[in-house]
């Protein structure tokens, strides 16, 4: 036999065996289990929260690049006119996309033309109707496992839906609704179980957890304490009884927080779920811990055992917190080369400024440097692993400006991992708070459920850290150096999508979308949503054709208001919610926003304000800032009150608050407010609508500037 004729024999022998296997492979694909969850190189889907369970948010499709990425159109678009804030990962899996949106309504849709296959309402507000007065309405996703969805609601219930026809297949209560806790974050499938914890951390003296479950069953496998409880209880477990040595005082009186409301990832590789654990309960450690100590697991990466829920390891980024310095943010795994030695690392960028390298085969720090100001620690000792504090910053005996602010260098918007460049792309903010303790007796001082509290004031900043308030950093997680840095003008920009396009994707507060050079932050490609992003994208490939989706719906914390939220004038159901999808291909026209809209303050002159009904209303107010926004300026996740006719007219306000005329649309019950509170509520909002009047004139001519601007430059 020649040689030519023995290579096309062996050549068609290994075709054949090739193609066996990856008609095999394709088949195998169907089944989402954890080898497919974990699946580095599969481009079709988006199968976890970020991308694959190593939450990198990296996908390997290069179809869109630098060089044709200003080519990218609209594909198509799902309106979503009932919605609001919308900041969820839609995941996609066998050509439908799943997401998640306002009140948790979950939707399938075909991913190629973005029709509705099937919606699931799991009837939030009627669940909450009478029952709570905190919360939250957003959610930021989903997860799936084998042929279910996962889904967690915001009055603590996880549902498990039928994949196919969104038919509920099993639901348990994860904690009573009558608790002041919620659940905004994305439940994590793994290994057969799913996992959800909660948050709540300053609605109320609360013990932060997290629990698994059987995915088939929805049986409880195990429960996680975050914090040791009451030692006269005895301690679940031995790794209760080493945390509690790092506390002192009587912090079960105050259920010592720690609740893990994000951050779950899941190492399919070592078999290991790390989980990112909440800041202090209440904030202010002299009040829980008032001498001193660590306060295990707050503000840590804890390794769990994913079968049964056991302690294998801890890193604690921020010991003995203070600042509301949790680390619930992404936990992303990857594989570097430190020093010529390769290290099975996670990546870790928390909101106390200071991006961390860990080896998670050890648990212990490689390395860490700050990524912002960072003026409550100078550095990380490598030797200890603890950050070396600078004097002051604890705000015992005066006041003291702390960066990265309570907001956090970065939040739960998500950071990505390309492994093609090596950077980490990290939506970082730059803010500062004064801490104070004056005024607050730190030995009587106590929270309440519902009214809940921090146990320290906040104050405007002696300085800010920077001219601007936001950026997209890329970071090098090897050389822990900054690689490029894009300066923006708006707080709370969305998270981040990286590609081997050798691109980043992402979402701003002001509605542009934009496509970056993924080496050089050079910016490709800009797409005006004409609303505020606040979810991140995410990509996918379908019969050749590489799309990018990202819902549109200006939310999360930042959302509620303030001056800084409300002046970009995303007002309450102003702009249609979309889910928007881009391709290469696409020929559709997105239409257009209306503009940015404020709403007039309602001034009455027959309106005789009484001071002191305007201040006891400004205390009640309390219980509706965090939906209605702070100063009565609503950033858009609820109506801003100064402008509302309802709370013109007593028994129409009477009707919202004491009988729950809205319930079903996320404005809770308040049964218990007297008459003579409600007219407080009345006169509160007289008095700042009139006061802030001029706020709202100048927002108004700043527009038409900006209106006169834009038609003169075109
Ligand atoms: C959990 C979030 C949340 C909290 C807390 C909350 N609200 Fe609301 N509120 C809403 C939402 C959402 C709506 C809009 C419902 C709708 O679409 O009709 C609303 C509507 C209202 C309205 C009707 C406004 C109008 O013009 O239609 C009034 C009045 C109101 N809220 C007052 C209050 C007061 C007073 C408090 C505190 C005692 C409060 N709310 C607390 C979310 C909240």
């Amino acid at each position: 036999m020649n040689y030519t004729i023995k290579i096309i024999q062996i050549s068609l022998i290994i075709f054949s065996f090739v193609f066996f296997f990856s008609c095999k492979r394709n088949e195998e694909e169907k089944i989402i289990n954890d080898v497919a969850i974990a699946d580095e190189t599969q481009s079709s889907d988006w199968l976890a929260y970020g991308r694959t369970h190593n939450e990198r948010r990296f996908a390997p499709i290069e179809d869109i690049s630098v060089d044709n990425v200003a080519n990218l159109k609209v594909d198509w678009f799902l309106d979503l006119p009932n919605d609001v804030g919308l900041v969820s990962t839609p995941l996609v899996v066998d050509g439908v996309l799943y997401f998640t949106g306002t009140m948790n309504i979950i939707r399938a849709v075909n991913a190629v033309s973005g029709e509705l296959i099937w919606e699931f309402d799991p009837e939030v507000g009627k669940v909450l109707k009478n029952k709570r007065q905190v919360g939250w309405i957003h959610n930021r996703g989903i997860t799936f496992y084998k042929d279910k969805i996962f889904a967690a609601t915001w009055d603590g219930r996880l549902i498990s839906l039928n994949a196919q026809s969104g038919e509920k297949i099993w639901e348990v209560e994860t904690f009573s609704p009558e608790r002041a806790l919620y659940i905004t974050g994305a439940p994590k499938a793994f290994n057969g179980k799913v996992l959800i914890g909660n948050g709540g951390t300053e609605n109320g003296p609360t013990r932060g957890w997290v629990t698994a479950y059987d995915t088939e069953t929805g049986e409880e496998a195990w429960k996680f304490y975050v914090v040791p409880g009451n030692p006269a209880d005895g301690f679940e477990n031995k790794a209760m009884e080493m945390a509690a040595k790092t506390w002192t005082g009587e912090w079960w009186k105050h259920g010592g927080g720690g609740n893990a409301w994000h951050g779950f990832t899941y190492d399919e590789e070592l078999d290991v779920l790390y989980i990112g654990t909440g800041n202090g309960s209440p904030w202010n450690r002299e009040i829980r811990s008032p001498g001193g100590g660590d306060n295990l697991f707050l503000c840590s990466i804890v390794a769990l055992n994913p079968n049964t829920g056991e302690y294998l390891w801890h890193y604690q980024t921020t010991p003995g917190e203070s600042w509301d310095f949790n680390s619930n943010m992404d936990i992303i795994l990857a594989d570097l080369k430190i020093n010529g030695k390769n290290i099975k690392a996670i990546l870790h960028a928390p909101k106390n400024g200071f991006f961390y390298v860990i080896n998670r085969e050890t648990g212990k720090l490689v390395s860490a440097e700050p990524f912002v100001e960072t003026s409550w620690a100078s550095h990380i000792d490598l030797t200890t692993g603890k950050p070396v504090e600078i004097e002051g910053a604890r705000y015992i005996d005066k006041p003291y400006t702390i960066t990265p602010g309570p907001w956090g260098a970065h939040s739960w918007q998500s950071m990505s991992y390309s492994p093609q460049t090596g950077l980490a792309y990290i939506p970082t903010l730059h803010s500062a708070v004064k801490f104070s303790q004056n005024g607050i007796d730190t030995k009587s001082w106590q929270s309440i459920e519902f009214i809940g509290g921090i146990g320290v004031n906040m104050m405007a900043p002696d300085s800010s850290p920077r001219q601007y308030p936001a950026s997209l950093q890329a970071w090098n997680p090897v050389t822990q150096k900054l690689a490029w840095t894009v300066k923006q003008d708006n707080f709370w920009n969305a998270g981040t999508l990286t590609t081997a396009g050798n691109l980043v994707f992402q979402g701003r507060a002001d509605g542009k979308f934009i496509a970056y050079n993924a080496t050089s932050g050079e910016t490709l490609w800009t797409f005006d949503m004409g609303l505020g992003i606040s979810a991140p994208p995410i990509t996918y490939k379908i019969n050749g054709r590489q799309y990018v989706s990202i819902l549109v719906g200006w939310g999360g914390g930042y959302a509620r208001g303030g001056l800084g939220a409300h002046q970009l004038g995303w007002s309450y159901k102003k702009h249609t919610r979309r889910l928007v999808t881009f391709s290469l291909e696409g020929t559709v026209e997105l239409p257009k926003q209306s503009p940015p809209f404020f709403p007039k303050p309602i001034v009455p002159e027959d309106f005789i304000i009484d001071e002191e009904l305007a201040a006891q209303g400004g205390i009640l107010y309390g219980a509706c800032f965090n939906c209605h926004g702070g100063g009565l300026f609503s950033g858009g996740m609820a109506p801003d009150l100064r402008s509302s006719a309802v709370v013109l007219n007593l028994q129409s306000f009477k009707a919202v608050l004491n009988d729950g005329a809205f319930t079903e649309r996320g404005m809770p019950k308040f049964a218990e407010l007297s008459d003579l509170q409600i007219e407080a509520l009345m006169h509160f909002i007289r008095k700042t609508a009139l006061e802030t009047m001029p706020v709202y004139e100048k927002l108004i001519s700043n527009m038409n500037a900006n209106y006169d601007a834009a038609k003169t430059s075109h």
